[in-house]
């Protein structure tokens, strides 16, 4: 049985102060979210990323990006043994902002996910179409080469603990979210492609939808049989409306 997983990504938001206010206000949330078996945690910016473990040691926290090698000549970069010094075991890989403005490829995400599982980290691996692509009904062919080429030289061992999100480009911060069909029918046809290359192991990989997630909207999408959670964006960085995401996902 998968457990369900809520993860908000602060992307470039919130200085040091805002990030340990919402840790602070969040303690009690997130001992309520797993009271119901739910998984929480956030991605802040990196400057934050200590702030927010020491304030809620209990909470999950990603970094947002980091880089493959474990040090050498990157300069503005962070590496994975840093992020191991704050205690910090999960990292997002591949988001379509990382992709879109700072040319992040298939090869580089698959890099960073062999590095990460090195080092016993946690990844989260977005996919996602363009606008572009979804018009022109190419969304699986992008999906299958983001899944194949980033998937590649994984174990089995690695898979069981990975974390796929969905986010369609065109949805993510648009307000135009993907319907839970599509959301399920993507997150479904991902979870072929991991059983293709991995075996029954793919029932084991939590996979997410994300993209203009609210808390209206929440439990419709976590209601797919496919869809584990959901990577929110604008909707998590205020804590009212993050609770509001998990206690909806809780309602019957
Ligand atoms: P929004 O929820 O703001 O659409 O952002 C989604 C996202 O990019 C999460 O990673």
């Amino acid at each position: 049985m998968r457990r369900k997983l809520l993860f908000g990504n602060w992307k470039m938001n919130k200085t040091r102060e805002e990030a340990k206010a919402f840790a602070v206000e969040s303690v009690a949330l997130n001992k309520y979210a797993l009271a119901h078996n739910i998984d929480i945690g956030v991605a802040p910016a990196f400057l934050s990323l200590c702030g927010v473990k020491k304030m809620n040691p209990d909470l999950t926290v990603a970094a947002q990006n980091c880089h493959f090698e474990d040090h050498g000549a990157f300069t503005g970069e962070i590496s994975i043994p840093m992020l191991l010094d704050l205690g910090v075991t999960w990292c997002l890989v591949g988001h379509s902002e990382r992709r879109t403005y700072f040319a992040e490829t298939n090869e580089t995400c698959n890099k960073k996910l062999l590095a990460l599982f090195a080092n016993n980290m946690t990844p989260i691996y977005c996919v996602g179409e363009t606008l572009a692509e979804f018009e022109a009904n190419k969304t699986k062919d992008v999906i299958k080469e983001q899944v194949l080429v980033g998937l590649k030289g994984l174990t089995k061992e690695n898979v069981s603990k990975l974390v796929i999100a969905y986010e369609p480009v065109w949805s993510i911060g648009t307000g135009k979210n993907a319907s839970t069909e599509i959301a399920q029918d993507i997150c479904h046809f991902i979870r072929e492609l991991v059983h293709e290359q991995f075996g029954e192991v793919s029932e084991e990989v939590r996979i997410l939808y994300g993209g203009s997630v609210k808390p209206e909207n929440v439990k419709a999408y976590l209601s797919q049989k496919d869809v584990d959670g959901a990577l929110v964006g604008g909707a998590s960085l205020k804590v009212d409306s993050f609770k509001q995401l998990i206690e909806n996902v809780v309602s019957e």
